[in-house]
């Protein structure tokens, strides 16, 4: 087995965890309707829900927090972020807000309407829906081997640029109000994209005038896998690879919540001044004040250390060892997953996993429950309950290209003999696959609604 990097830190707080018996398992799945969302965390005993806030932050960020700066207007706080982001992202104007999804509606309400289409590589769901709600249509233009699970492409994450171009050339550009890019992908597998992609993708929406903006949550792990894999990049910092990155860019949201590791906090961030007063009498609105944006002054002081801790290159090489580190437990044992591994997260592929269940049945939703069910173990499924949609035009169900779970890795939490209890777990679950069976909806809202959906089992 290859060696995977030791963590660059050692562990002065602890949580304790429990793990409740079979039978309290089972009691608490009826109790959440099969939605592991309405588990009590309590009853969780690894938690691979989300890597989104559930870091561990450090003694630098705790020290942070004692200086923030709780005034209303013009906080140190917020000028100390505000140098951070300047150093990092460069972009002219940004605005704190309280996680990514503030600065995605803030996005879709200056630029979205009726009819009109955002296109990206793969819009996360909250993207997505935010487009929605705007009336207006995601589209997902990603290279085809993102659809191959086991095609090693180094960059799984890159726009198709001659679907890009064809898509925009076929609507009209004028239809085409903003164009995205997620890195990492993760609706795709947290997957990176290319510098040579992005610079393509930035050349496509310069050519038809259309603002890029990219979803940067996971930029630093992105910019590392850059530097690890892209020919040209590997004596380059992250920090020169993110410079590189967000140059080509008009904007970013960004949730703080991953790459800077912070349990809540994000921006939205522009170079265009009359648009970033309109998004500021949004944000004014809905979050709050220009220079605190929904967050406390202490939440930007533990975002302007998080950041730079999120991109330093120790960090980053125990970070995507530790989830190659699963991902290669699992490939040992025959557990089909999207490879190679992204950074955050290793994605199951439960069209492989559990075949002879329809997508109409929800495959990944009835995995996520075994995870429970076998270890009091939390993913989520990324599949059909998630994306899929009735197609606008003849209503039909459009299912996702793939049925996944993702066991998502909180940043700093869990150590190898936790990921070891997890492979443990789903080898159990493999063995029995074939009696796995299917769920149906007893309740589901029409956006998002694998947070609040209720299901039954078939
Ligand atoms: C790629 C991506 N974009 C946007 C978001 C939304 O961020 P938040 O949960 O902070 O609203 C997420 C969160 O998981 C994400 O992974």
């Amino acid at each position: 087995m290859a060696n995977y990097p030791t963590e660059p830190f050692r562990i002065k707080t602890v949580e304790p965890i429990r793990l409740i018996d079979r039978q309290a398992r089972e009691e608490a799945l009826q109790r959440a309707g099969y939605n592991v969302f309405a588990l009590r965390a309590e009853d969780v005993f690894i938690d691979l829900l989300t890597d989104s806030g559930t870091g561990a932050m450090s003694q630098e960020q705790w020290a942070a927090i004692m200086r923030g700066d709780e005034s209303y207007a013009g906080a140190r706080s917020f000028e100390r972020l505000a140098e951070t982001i300047q150093k990092i992202f460069g972009f002219r104007f940004f605005m704190p807000t309280h996680q990514g999804r503030a600065a995605e509606n803030i996005l879709s309400a200056l630029f979205v309407k009726e009819g009109q289409y955002v296109t990206s590589n793969m819009h996360f769901d909250t993207t997505d829906a935010n487009i929605r709600a705007r009336g207006g249509q995601p589209i997902n233009l990603v290279i085809d081997e993102a659809r191959q699970s086991t095609n090693r492409h180094p960059f799984k994450g890159n726009m198709d640029i001659q679907k890009l171009h064809l898509f925009i050339k076929k609507v009209g550009p004028e239809r085409v109000p903003l164009g995205m890019i997620t890195i990492t992908n993760n609706a795709g597998g947290g997957q990176p994209v290319s510098l040579e992609n992005l610079r393509e993708v930035a050349r496509v929406y310069r050519e038809f005038g259309i603002p890029f903006y990219i979803d940067a949550c996971r930029f630093a792990e992105n910019s590392y896998f850059i530097k690890l894999r892209e020919p040209g990049y590997a004596q380059k910092s992250t920090l020169e690879i993110a410079h590189e990155i967000f140059s080509l860019a008009d904007g970013a949201t960004m949730s703080a919540k991953k790459d800077a590791i912070v349990n809540i906090g994000g921006f939205l961030a522009m170079n265009d001044e009359p648009l970033f007063q309109r998004a500021c009498n949004e944000l004014i609105l809905r979050e709050g004040f220009p220079t605190y944006g929904g967050l406390a002054g202490r939440d930007l002081e533990a975002m302007s250390v998080g950041f730079w801790e999120g991109l330093d290159e120790s960090y980053l090489a125990y970070r995507l060892g530790q989830t190659a580190y699963l991902a290669e437990r699992l490939l040992e044992n025959n557990i089909p997953i999207i490879e190679p591994p992204g950074g955050h997260a290793v994605y199951l592929d439960v069209g492989r996993l559990l075949p002879h269940i329809p997508q109409s049945d929800f495959p990944g939703q009835a995995l996520s429950v075994e995870l429970f069910r076998e270890g009091a173990i939390r993913a989520v499924e990324i599949g059909s309950v998630m994306f899929a949609h009735p197609d606008p035009e003849s209503g039909e169900m459009v299912y996702p290209m793939l049925e996944l779970v993702r066991l998502a890795i909180p940043r700093r939490v869990y150590t190898q003999s936790h990921l070891d209890y997890v492979v443990e777990a789903l080898v159990r679950i493999a063995q029995r696959g074939n009696q796995i069976r299917g769920y149906r909806f007893n309740y589901a809202p029409e956006l998002l609604r694998h947070f609040t959906a209720r299901f039954e089992p078939l």
